[in-house]
Formats: C-alpha cells, structure tokens, sequence
C-alpha cells in the first residue's frame, strides 16, 4: 500500500515537473515573441525594409537606432570562408584563416553522426570568434547526376543518410548561436543552366528522396535559417515558390526561421514577397536596386505587399537574431583550436575508404620498407581553395606527402615525382579535360625512374577543388589530366604501386579497379588530410570509410543519364527515374555499379550472425528493434558500420529494391564481438501517397537487409505490419 502510494506521489511529482517544464517553455516563447512584436512596433517601414535585404556581399539589416545588429553570414561548408570585399576579392586580413574541414561527401562517408555535430560545433565555434551570426551549411543533395559540380560539398546519394548528418550538423553550429543555414532548398542537383532549370519531379519522389534532409533539419535540427535554389521547381523559381516556400516549409513543417535567397536568385519583388521569401541575398551593389529593397517599399506603398507579410518577415528576422547575436550567453567562440585540428584529422580518418586491398600491402609493412615513391601532382596539393566558389583559407594544410614525410620520413628515403600536369582552370568557363591535354612524357619518365628505384609507390591521382567546382559540372566521370596513362607506367613499373584516388564524387576508375590491387579512396579532406592519410596507410587509424554514392561503372548507366534526363531541354529537366536515384535504380534494375553504395573495405574482417527483432509483427505506431552480433574476427581493432535496409514484397505501388532505414558505426576490438541494436519507426516504412496526400504504412510483410555494404547483405529477417 505504502509503495503504491508513493508511486503515485512520484507520478504526480513528475507530471508536476513536465508540466512547470511545458508551462516555462511556452512562456518563455510567449515573452520573446512579446519582445519582439514590440520591436517591430518601434521601427519604421523602411527600417523594416532594409533588414530584408543585403547591404554587402554577405551582410544585411541592421538598425543602429535600436540596437538590432546586422546579419552577418559566411559560407560554409567547408569551414569559414575568408573574408572577401565587393567584387569577391579576398579583404586580406590577417585574422580570417579557418580550419579547413573535410568536404561534405567526406563527412558522409564517416557515416558517423557524431563526426558531423562535431564538425558542425567546431565551424560554428568559429564563425562566432569571426562575428559572423548565420553559417551558410550545412549542404546537400541528392547526387542526382555524378557529373554535378557541387557534390563533393554534398553528402550522400541516400535522404535518411543525408538527414541524419544534417541534423547533427545544424545542432552542432547552433550549439554556438550561430544560425545554420541549410541549402539549397529544393531539388538542386545540377549546376548546368542552375539559375534558370525547371525542374519536373513527380511529387512522391519529391517527398521521399528530395525533401527528406530539409525536413529533417527544420522539424528535429531546428534549422533557424534556410537558403532557396537557383532553380525553378513546377514552372516557379525556388526564391518564390508558394508551395516549397509558405505551403511545405512554413506551413507543414512549422518553419520560424528566415528563407534567404541564393545569392543573386531572386527574381521578383511583389510574387518572391507573397510566396515565402523573407531575405534577399546577392553580391553586386547598389544594393537599393534589389527586388527586397526601394521596390519593395513601393510595392508595400502600392498596396502590392501587405504591411502585415512585412511585419511577419521582420518578426522572423529578429527571432533569428534573438537566438544568435541577441541571445543571453552568448558563446565568445575560437578559432583554429587543437579541438578543431582534432575534429578535420578525426573527420578525414574515418572517411577515407579502402577499395580494394588484395595483396594485403596495406597497412604498409613498414619495418621492410627502406624506400618509397610519392607520385602525382595530388600528393602535393592542397585542397582547401580552388574553382569557383567557397573554400577557406586554411591556417594549415597538411598534404599527402608532407603527412607520409611526418609519420615516415625518418625511417624511409621517400621520393616525389609530380608524374601530371594539371590544367589551368579557366574561370566560371570549365577546366580543360583530360582530351585537351596529352601526359607530359617527361613527367612520366621521372615518375617511372622513381617508381622503378623505390620499393614501393604511392600513386595520388584524382580530380582537384579547380576541376569539381560550382558552377559548372563535369563533361564526363574520365580521370582529369590524362592520369590513366601515369597509372599504367607506375603500375608497370613497380609491382608494389598503391593508387590514391582523390575526389569528391564519383570517378571512372574501372580500369584501376581491374588492373591494380591496391586502391583507397580520399577527399578534398581537411587541414589534417596528409595525417589522417598517412596514419590510414600505415595501420594506426583502421580505414572505416563506405562511399555515400554509387560508382555507375558506365555513366549511361546512371538513372538520369540511362533516360537521358539531364541536363534536360529548353530549360527544363525531367526527373524520370522518379524515387529510383542511386543505389535504388542500381538494384532494382539488377545493374551492377562499379562500387556501390555504402562500399568500403576494413584491414579487419568482421562475421555478423544472430539477427533478430524483438517481435514479429508491429502496429504503425511501433517500432521494431532488430539486434545482431558483430564479431571483428581478423587481425586489426576497427569500426564497421552495420546498414540495415528494408524491402517490401508485395507492395501495391513501386518501390525500390531497398531502402537504407537505419545504421550503426562501432568500434571492435580483435576477438570480441558486439551487439548492436538498430531501431526503425514503423512510420519510416511509409510511401508518400500521392492520392490522399499522405504517407501510407503498407500493411503487410517486409524485409529487413543488414549489410556491411548496400549489396553485401549478411542477415536478413521478415516483420509483419498490421
Ligand atoms: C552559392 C551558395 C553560396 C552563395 C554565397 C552561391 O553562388 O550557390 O551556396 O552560399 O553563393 O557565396
């Protein structure tokens, strides 16, 4: 009796508490919309006007008289951009360096959420300490096409994936008061013709592959900022697109925060300020010119633009203010921290992905290796500017061949051969590829010589920051800078030829896969890239890397490109294979992809066994646990991620073969086995229903997959949906 009782009494002491919680919350929200209604009260039109459009490059707003500071933002994703002045030259200052992080499909391969809300901490730490208040990252896409320009800053060709290192990554800057600003919002997978491309998707692909991440971001990261794409989407440019813009973001998903246009991509005053756009963005003065500047005043004059939708931009303005530069506590932030060093080297360490390891050269042997050449122009290049578009200007960058002289140059002779000559890039214009330019037959001599007197090779090639850029997208997937004839002379002429393939997305390496036995992939990847890579290849860090995209091993292959749906006609591109992007096309039309989603190689193996869900059948609202066991049986601690798809049978409308619902990365040690439990909400199992407008929980059987990749599935089960 007297148990029961103060069960009770911890019951009601609880609700009590949840309910003082609620209660605080809610009037906390009440008070800070209080305030800032009364602030809107005291500015004056054009005050209210001048905070809805920029004022410089990457400033805008401002009222001195009442104290409400200007919006300062910077680009990401990187890290923080320098500085620049009008015209995008740099401001050359002395106190804008960054810490270079590792590019967003780098981060991606982590499949380690964690690693991105570190990653998010860190860079929002910094842009604090640079006074700027809204961080335009965290990026993503969907590797609609491998040739998009831009996919190295995006994460992965998977929605859930990129949703859950979105979210991470927004809570991470935000953790600074600085607002993450998540772009770009929607369906921007090209950059050619990016200012002016319709894009036709069908709604439920829409759903369920495009706005997933920007969902996500919103309603569990709490996104405080979000930025439109240059594209159009159904005929309307993003920047004023009623149904993305006021219907999806602000009405369903209960966005508070500021839609900021891409830089430039505004197109309308009357129609961009009805349908949802609250900040317009762009580089070129006289900023008064702009669509959000004296023509929005005349409009509001007009009648064309209510004061009530002024005031409500404003009010979003100013609330997005009061959680950054007019918050309490405000963080004073750091800058180029050994933390930070820690998180680009931790960051590229788990990125880098092992393809293929046959002759088991890796981790290098180094006790018998008394001499070693470092080839390609890779090996020496720093990655943390170039092309066109947002780099940072690194306080430091470790290079491949600085990374391998620090971790083995005082026990190895090591030797450097360029072996390639890069191509200057032409501004804006592209880069000259790989058929403009013949290999230096010079350069090939002295790679072959040092190869040759050496025991062993280390061969960088790849793409470059000049050669993926924004603005423009690759012609094809070939190696840039005819790097396959280096390839084949090293690899004939060392037998111990490890090649390096450096790049953000995905490359044709077919012929390296056939011929060579050594392959590892790394990323434009970050102030620590020489570290992490040398302590890859030398055993310290076990590589865990797993690609984020597919390897089409013929771009024909490619969804997009197999139906000739980019880069689209007059203007407007088509996306025909509807929900079936990457790997999801890939499976179900049994092609088999050079490397597939989710690939990556351990110098440990591991044995999965005993999958099993903690039932059998399940109700909508349920979720299934499915646990197994994860036994490292080789020779090496090392972390594996465990990836656990679903298939429906049966389904009243497509599907694709699978889809990536849940992951896992651990760490193991030799011997021991780990038990890891995935969860998946039944409601994930949905499709958007494009009749009723709604997800639907299919009733019937599924499939769940657990892999190590997207294609080597090690156990399976079967769950019942009522
Ligand atoms: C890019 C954005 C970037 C902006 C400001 C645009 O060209 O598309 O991602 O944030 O420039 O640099």
């Amino acid at each position: 009796m007297k148990a029961k009782l103060s069960g009770y009494l911890l019951c009601g002491f609880l609700l009590a508490a949840v309910f003082t919680v609620a209660n605080a919350q809610s009037k906390k929200k009440q008070s800070l919309d209080a305030k800032i209604s009364l602030l809107v009260k005291k500015l004056t039109l054009e005050e209210k006007i001048s905070l809805l459009h920029a004022n410089g490059i990457f400033s805008a707003g401002g009222v001195k008289r009442l104290g409400i500071p200007a919006i300062m933002t910077d680009d990401g994703p990187l890290g923080v951009r320098e500085d620049v002045k009008e015209g995008w030259g740099p401001a050359n200052l002395t106190t804008d360096s960054a810490t270079f992080f590792p590019n967003g499909s780098a981060l991606a391969a982590t499949w380690n959420p964690d690693l991105a809300y570190r990653y998010g901490h860190d860079m929002g730490e910094e842009a604090r300490a640079r006074g700027k208040n809204v961080m335009l990252a965290p990026a993503f896409n969907i590797c609609r096409t491998p040739l998009c320009g831009r996919t190295y800053e995006y994460y992965s060709e998977d929605p859930f994936l990129n949703s859950r290192l979105a979210v991470q990554s927004v809570k991470g800057i935000q953790s600074q008061h600085v607002a993450a600003c998540v772009k770009h919002y929607a369906v921007n997978n090209q950059e050619v013709e990016r200012g002016r491309v319709n894009v036709e998707v069908d709604e439920r692909a829409l759903r369920e592959i495009y706005l997933p991440a920007f969902k996500a971001s919103i309603t569990e990261g709490n996104a405080w900022t979000i930025m439109s794409a240059y594209n159009k989407l159904r005929g309307a440019y993003c920047s004023e697109n009623d149904y993305l813009l006021n219907k999806i973001l602000k009405g369903e998903w209960g966005f508070k925060g500021i839609v900021i246009s891409d830089w430039g991509g505004t197109h309308s005053t009357v129609k961009a300020a009805n349908n949802g756009l609250d900040l317009e963005m762009g580089s070129n003065p006289p900023y008064n010119t702009y669509y959000f500047a004296d023509k929005l005043l005349d409009s509001v004059r007009a009648g064309k633009v209510s004061l009530y939708e002024i005031d409500k931009k404003v009010h979003r303005v100013l609330w997005v203010l009061y959680h950054t530069d007019m918050s309490d506590n405000l963080p004073k932030g750091a800058i180029n921290t050994p933390a930070h060093s820690k998180t680009a080297y931790d960051i590229a360490s788990e990125s880098i992905v092992l393809l293929k390891n046959e002759k088991n050269l890796l981790p290098l042997n180094t006790s018998t290796i008394k001499s070693l050449a470092v080839i390609g122009d890779n090996a020496t290049r720093t990655f943390h500017l170039g092309g066109f578009g947002a780099g940072v200007k690194a306080k430091y960058e470790v290079t491949a061949l600085a990374g391998l002289q620090n971790r083995l140059g005082k026990t190895i002779d090591i030797k450097y051969a360029q072996g390639y000559m890069v191509a200057a890039p032409r501004r804006g214009g592209g880069i000259k590829t790989q058929a403009s330019r013949n290999a230096d037959s010079i350069m090939i001599q002295q790679a072959v010589a040092t190869a040759k007197s050496t025991d062993m090779a280390i061969l960088f090639v790849g793409g470059n920051r000049d050669y993926e850029s924004e603005s423009r997208d690759r012609k094809d997937l070939g190696l840039p800078f005819n790097e396959q004839v280096l390839v084949d002379a090293v690899t004939a002429s060392n037998p111990n030829t490890i090649v390096v393939v450096v790049g953000g997305a995905p490359y044709d390496i077919g012929k390296i896969k056939n011929n060579n036995h050594t392959i590892v992939w790394s990323w434009y990847n970050g102030s620590e890239n020489g570290n992490a890579l040398a302590d890859v290849l030398t055993g310290k860090i076990n590589p865990s890397g797993k690609m984020p995209f597919t390897f089409p091993a013929d771009l024909k292959e490619s969804p997009a490109h197999a139906l000739n749906a980019y880069p689209g006609e007059n203007l407007k591109v088509d996306y025909k294979e509807g929900i079936l992007v990457g790997y999801r096309w890939f499976d179900t039309k049994k092609i088999e992809p050079l490397y597939c989603f989710g690939y990556g190689l351990s110098y440990t193996s591991f044995a999965y066994s005993g999958f099993v869900t903690d039932k059998k059948s399940y109700n909508p609202t349920e979720s299934i646990t499915a646990t197994l066991k994860v036994k490292n049986t080789g020779k090496y601690a090392g972390k594996e991620t465990i990836q656990l798809y679903v298939s429906k049978t049966g389904s009243a409308v497509d599907r694709a073969d699978k889809e990536l619902k849940a992951f896992k990365k651990i760490n193991v040690a030799v011997g021991e086995t780990a038990t890891v439990t995935l969860r998946i909400p039944v409601k994930d199992l949905a499709y958007y229903d494009v009749k009723t407008s709604k997800w639907m929980v299919e009733p019937g059987k599924y499939k769940l997959l657990a892999g190590t990749s997207s294609r080597d599935i090690e156990q399976s089960g079967t769950i019942t949906v009522n």
